[in-house]
């Protein structure tokens, strides 16, 4: 009977056990099961990071590499107002914002002013502006330090008066510096309601404001670069007016209408500038031929005409070594040739002469019928335009004589603006 009570203890004891264990295991299994979940989620959180910022890499290297490529592009005629543009939408579209400003830094006044802009007013665009030291953006040109500002309205240092522009709280301001040289600051403020920036955001942009900002530098240095050459040209140029005297003031008058005949024909603005170059020199070739030949009153003699007709390519070897005037050496090169191939150098025809050789043809043949000669005084306007009209088809383009004659008759009802253009 003992025996059978110490058996039956044991029995439910082993029991006990075997039930504990099986609810030990069971909790186990729940548990396992409990954080497998977690961690998934977890997982996916950090997946679905990840694919962000891989996303966001993705966007930023595609940005600063047009930015980049913005500032090398071949033609070299890239303006500020361009790249500001360009860079205020990689911004925004980089951290998913509508509203922002780019604004460069006038190193005279000490003032930054908006250049370009995403979302903003005219009004903002317009009367915004910023002394160093001044609100949130001038701080971050004067020492160089991006600002966040999760919060814009409980932010001292944002001026109220702007606060009221801006429809979102998250604001981030980064500077545009190249060494210790502050070119502007970047701008970009959340419009969607719950959207607050992040560090990660001020990190993507000030990548971005770097970038740019190099880029900026560069198209200055080339621009003073691009303007130094022209002004050497222009000096050249205005020698050759001296030196033949009856072209006095050919050059910068051609310039004029090389201007107002390639917007008349819609062709694009490097192109335009590229023609304006080469009506400015044009002849700048005959720097290289005899002065007594250039004044010589009497007829030319057949000698003497193929020494003048050497003046186009004597100018394609000054200007083609100069890599920016690459493009305009053609059209100092071909700027004798005729439409219908009976013109100098190579007698090329048609639509193989450069467009721009074609425009300053017409250009050159206006201003030289116009203008007093060593052989003649100068003639009428009227005589000028009845000359290209006969000439139209033949020695030049008719679309360029059109263009040009349609700009005289503008000149004729409102030389006012003409004068202004
Ligand atoms: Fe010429």
């Amino acid at each position: 009977m003992t025996f059978t009570r110490i058996e039956d203890f044991l029995y439910i004891l082993l029991l006990l056990l075997f039930v504990s264990i099986w609810l030990f295991i069971l909790r186990q299994r729940h548990f396992i099961k409990d954080q497998e979940i977690k961690y998934s989620y977890r997982l996916k959180d950090a997946q679905e990071k990840l694919e962000e910022y891989i996303t966001d890499l993705d966007n930023l290297l595609v940005m600063l590499v047009s930015i980049h490529e913005f500032g090398m592009t071949a033609t070299g005629i890239i303006s500020k107002e361009e790249l500001s543009q360009s860079v205020i939408n990689s911004a925004c579209r980089l951290i998913r914002s509508d509203a922002g400003s780019l604004m460069l830094l006038n190193h005279e006044t000490n003032e930054l002013t908006i250049a370009a802009s995403k979302g903003l007013s005219e009004e903002v665009i317009e009367t915004t502006k910023m002394k160093l030291g001044e609100g949130i953006a001038g701080r971050v040109a004067q020492t160089g330090k991006a600002i966040f500002v999760e919060d814009i309205e409980s932010d001292a240092r944002f001026l109220r008066t702007n606060a009221k522009h801006y429809s979102s709280k998250s604001f981030i301001c980064v500077p545009l510096r190249v060494k210790n040289r502050i070119v502007g600051v970047l701008n970009v403020n959340s419009c969607e309601k719950n959207r607050i920036f992040e560090e990660r955001d001020v990190r993507l942009l000030t990548i971005l404001a770097d970038q740019a900002a190099i880029t900026f530098e560069n198209i200055e240095l080339y621009d003073n670069l691009q303007n130094f050459y022209l002004e050497m040209v222009q000096t050249l140029a205005r020698a050759i007016d001296a030196k033949d005297s009856y072209t006095h003031d050919h050059a910068d008058r051609a310039r004029h209408y090389a201007r107002l005949i390639g917007k008349k024909l819609s062709l694009p603005e490097p192109m335009i500038r590229h023609i304006e170059y080469a009506a400015l020199m044009h002849d700048i070739g005959k720097i290289g031929i005899d002065e007594t030949i250039l004044h010589k009153t009497g007829k030319l003699t057949n000698e003497e005409r193929e020494i003048i007709k050497k003046h186009p390519a004597i100018g394609n070897r000054i200007i083609a070594p100069v890599a920016f005037l690459s493009p305009v050496a053609p059209m100092v090169l071909y700027h004798q040739e005729w439409y219908n191939g009976q013109g100098y150098p190579e007698g090329l025809v048609g639509e193989e002469i450069p467009l721009g050789a074609r425009i300053v043809a017409v250009i050159d043949a206006y201003d030289a019928i116009t203008s007093d000669r060593p052989y003649r005084k100068a003639l009428s306007k009227e005589v000028a335009i009845k000359e290209l009209k006969k000439g139209s088809g033949t020695q030049f383009d008719e679309r360029v004589v059109k263009a040009f004659l349609e700009i005289l008759e503008e000149e004729d009802r409102e030389p006012a603006k003409a004068e202004a253009r």
